[in-house]
């Protein structure tokens, strides 16, 4: 049952767009035209945008130019640039471009693990623990990610005890926020809400983010269902772009512009210009040549938010 006793006044919204959106394109985007994308979402009123990520190009040749995408981004002081970093060489790449915070992604799953990142949930921790004491020493802040909290695409069903334990695990490694995401869209609010407590029970609710990708068309009810357990810091994707392809079948994020149009009729802040972000998510779409996901996107704003 929904209480709206602890909705927040104000929510940060985490842009994962230029990476969690990209990686999933067929098509190789040019750096250019990602820096672009980083430089109009600058300019939005966003105060944190992952901007790609260190990984293994053979795994991800989406992500093959994460050094000139960085080196290219005209840093805004207010704003954090993010990069997913999965072991030490990637550290290594994101450290030598000037990167003050990295996010390190583990699974809830056994077999998504595999899948995604070649080891088993407790091989990835081993190898995220020099990756944390090398980034804390470094001064980075670590953001940490966990997949498939309410469902994998290899072992269906993921226990809500095993996303908690791996945040608290993600938390004693020096992370300073938690991703819960569901990768593959597959949960609805009252799952989504299980989920949220049961972590909020071993990890303070302010250290907790939600990622919902929105295959079902479940993210925004799930989302108002984990802003009504006080939730603040949402990730979203400019144009509902987005996806993995370790997890075939799993649509884009919510859009950020749907997100950020729930938020603002809802009287809750995010510092975000809703208007210019819509324009942002045109301009994304030109590029890609692809369909807007976003409804906000196509059908525009009714009132003034
Ligand atoms: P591996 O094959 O086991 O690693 O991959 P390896 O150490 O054997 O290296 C293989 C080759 O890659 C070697 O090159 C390495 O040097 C190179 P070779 O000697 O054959 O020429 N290599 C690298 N090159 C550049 N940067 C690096 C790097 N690491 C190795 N960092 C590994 C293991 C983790 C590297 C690989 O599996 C990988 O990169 N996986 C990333 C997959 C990925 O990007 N997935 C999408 C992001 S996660 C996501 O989308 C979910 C999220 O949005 C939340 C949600 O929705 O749930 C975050
Ligand atoms: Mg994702």
């Amino acid at each position: 049952m929904i209480s709206e006793k602890k909705i927040p006044a104000h929510v940060k919204v985490v842009e994962v767009g230029p990476r969690d959106g990209l990686q999933n394109e067929k098509n190789i985007i040019p750096a250019h035209q990602k820096i672009e994308l980083i430089h109009r979402l600058s300019a939005t009123g966003l105060s944190v945008i992952e901007a790609t990520s260190f990984v293994s190009p053979k795994w991800m040749p989406q992500m093959a130019d994460a050094l000139e995408v960085f080196a290219g981004i005209k840093h805004k002081a207010q704003i954090s640039y993010p990069v997913l970093v999965p072991n030490l060489k990637g550290l290594e790449r994101a450290l030598s471009s000037g990167v003050e915070e990295i996010a390190i992604f583990g699974a809830a799953s056994e077999a998504f693990s595999q899948k995604n990142i070649n080891c088993s949930i407790a091989e990835s921790l081993e190898r995220f623990q020099p990756v944390c004491e090398r980034a804390l020493q470094e001064n980075l802040k670590i953001r940490g990610y966990i997949s498939c909290v309410l469902g994998c695409p290899y072992q269906g069903e993921v226990s809500v005890n095993s996303v908690a334990d791996l945040a608290k695990r993600l938390i004693e490694l020096g992370c300073y926020e938690i991703s819960l995401g569901d990768t593959i869209g597959a949960g609805t609010p009252l799952q989504a809400q299980r989920m949220l407590q049961a972590v909020a029970d071993q990890v303070p609710m302010t250290q907790l983010a939600i990622h919902f990708h929105d295959t079902r068309g479940q993210a925004l009810a799930n989302i108002y269902a984990c802003l009504a357990l006080g939730i603040s810091i949402v990730d979203s994707s400019i144009a509902g772009l987005g996806g993995c392809p370790y997890a075939r079948g799993a649509s884009g994020n919510v859009a950020t512009e749907d997100l950020v149009y729930m938020l603002h009729g809802m009287e809750i802040e995010t510092g975000i210009d809703l208007t210019k972000l819509i324009e942002v998510g045109h301009f994304v779409q030109d590029v890609l040549g692809c369909q807007n996901r976003s409804r906000v996107g196509q059908a525009g704003i009714l009132k003034s938010s």
